[in-house]
């Protein structure tokens, strides 16, 4: 499909009108500027009969739209609003005037106190008289009318079609059909919203304006732009009367991951998101789709693996989008609880910077899963302490008492097995290797097959340069052992790293 979406934000009219503090004009000018960042083709900029401070605010953004943004200024159909509001944004370059009316057989009776032939004069008087107020002050200017309750007016689809054919008359261009209170299927609203499309001149722009009463405003939305809608009004964060509007950012993915060219900066989605959070004081949900702290985690061992697997790829086993797609810079986050696995064991500890092999994560993942059982998602910090203490310091039946080198070759061993103390002299090229002589004059060969010594960043582990011995040990069964030790002299790391090796074999003496 190559017909492009026309993104007409509300989140400055509608959105603005449901937050306990109505912003001010500095703070929808902000908004604003992210909006134009964002690349949103149309704005309405409040609705300037409201009150002076709303007139205000809607005359200094047309004043300093730029000119290939629509600015627009909502007004109820009646000659003071449209007036007022014809006079507010004309100074911009591409004005529209959006006026409405309800046509639901339910409001005209209980709300407007109306028959539907004095709703029909009235829509078609105010859009005549909103296109000659318009013309009059800018040439540009447009008119967009909206059906108020639109999605209730099932039983007189065919009253509302043939009004809306003498609203076309009277100069409207824009034909908005909100879903004002969501009550009931998808289905129904985009398939009204197809019927009104095929009635109408196709010059006409068919938009819609889901609230999301039932959550099932971007669905709503996103079925009403393949049923032929282009307009498609949304908030920013699914700001909104009652549960909200429908949300930019998910209609705009959604878009984008079925094929249709968005022409919107997708990267600015998350850090907006957390600006208008902030500044409506209406807070993220912990599992809002794709803004949400939660949207990207994963908990359960499956997904864990999943996710990793595939953590570099565009496509994620357990996620919609790749994170950059919408600015999100942190990756997907997996949070360790007792249904997670060795996976998530290995990203935390690598991810926090500390060095593991997915062996050692398969050991110590049971120790941490018990720490997890206790607390629930047990918090990194936690499970950096136990690596520390499972990787670097691994208690059993051995324990280091002293290391000391006595002369170029020579080197002393005192340590104890289980209770027995042991004070070895041994000589060797080296202390790793006058250690194991040592240990083996006690009693306990070692078959090393593997020794790596490295510097680690001193900052991470929280002092200056930091010494890491990895050795590898044969076991018994031929299994390798891999065993770490740490220490700011290197001589100590070699023998911590061998103590650790020996604590995890459990090795009995062999006398
Ligand atoms: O929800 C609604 O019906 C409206 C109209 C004013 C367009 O906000
Ligand atoms: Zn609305």
């Amino acid at each position: 499909m190559t017909r492009q979406p026309f993104f007409y934000d509300i989140t400055l009219r509608d959105g603005n009108q449901s937050l306990k503090k109505p912003w001010n004009l500095k703070e929808k000018e902000f908004i604003f500027n992210k909006l134009l960042d964002f690349g949103v083709q149309a704005v309405e900029a409040g609705f300037p009969a409201a009150s002076e401070m709303d007139w205000e605010a809607c005359r200094r953004l047309a004043q300093i739209a730029p000119k290939n943004l629509v600015i627009s200024g909502l007004a109820r159909a009646v000659e003071r609003d449209i007036k007022t509001a014809a006079e507010c944004i004309t100074v911009c370059e591409k004005p529209r005037l959006h006026t409405f009316i309800a046509m639901s057989p339910f409001n005209m009776k209980y709300v407007l106190n109306k028959t539907p032939q004095e709703v029909r004069k009235t829509a078609v008087e105010a859009v005549s008289f909103a296109f000659s107020e318009m013309k009059k002050l800018n040439k540009n200017s447009e008119v967009q009318f909206s059906i108020e309750h639109f999605g209730d007016c099932m039983e007189n689809l065919d009253y509302v079609i043939d009004t809306l054919k003498d609203v076309v008359n009277a100069g409207a261009t824009v034909i908005n059909l909100p879903n004002t209170v969501e009550r009931t299927r998808v289905k129904t609203f985009v398939d009204m919203v197809e019927k009104v499309y095929n009635a109408l001149p196709k010059d006409i722009m068919i938009a819609v304006h889901c609230h999301n009463d039932l959550g099932m405003a971007t669905a709503a939305t996103v079925e009403s732009y393949f049923a032929g809608a282009t307009q498609l009004e949304c908030c920013l964060n699914g700001l909104g009367e009652r549960a909200g509007n429908t949300n930019m950012y998910e209609v705009a993915v959604a878009l984008h991951n079925s094929g249709v060219d968005v022409p919107l900066n997708l990267s600015e989605i998350y850090e907006m998101a957390l600006v208008v959070a902030e500044m409506s004081k209406v807070p993220i949900a912990e599992k809002a789709p794709l803004i949400g702290p939660e949207a990207l985690a994963h908990r359960s061992g499956i997904h864990q693996d999943g996710a990793v697997k595939t953590k570099d790829m565009e496509k994620g086993a357990y996620r919609p989008i790749h994170p950059t797609l919408i600015g999100r810079k942190d990756d997907e986050k997996i949070g360790f609880t007792s249904q997670s696995g060795k996976t998530a064991v290995f990203e935390i500890i690598s991810d926090a910077g500390y060095p593991i092999t997915m062996q050692e994560a398969v050991r110590i993942t049971p120790i941490i899963k018990e720490a997890a059982e206790k607390v629930g998602e047990l918090p990194t910090r936690n499970i950096i302490d136990i690596y520390f203490k499972e990787v670097f310091n691994v208690q059993g039946d051995f324990r280091l008492v002293a290391f000391e080198k006595l002369s170029e070759k020579v080197f002393n061993l005192k340590f104890f097995h289980k209770t027995e103390f042991f004070d070895m002299n041994a000589e060797g090229n080296g202390p790793l290797d006058a250690c194991l002589s040592a240990l083996k004059q006690a009693g306990f060969p070692q078959k090393l097959v593997d020794y790596e010594q490295y510097a680690l960043d001193g900052e991470i582990f929280g002092s200056g340069a930091i010494a890491m011995t990895v050795i590898h040990f044969e076991d018994l069964d031929g299994k390798t052992i891999l065993a770490r030790g740490k220490d700011e002299s290197t001589l100590k790391a070699n023998v911590k790293a061998i103590f650790n090796g020996l604590n995890l074999m459990n090795h009995s003496r062999q006398v």
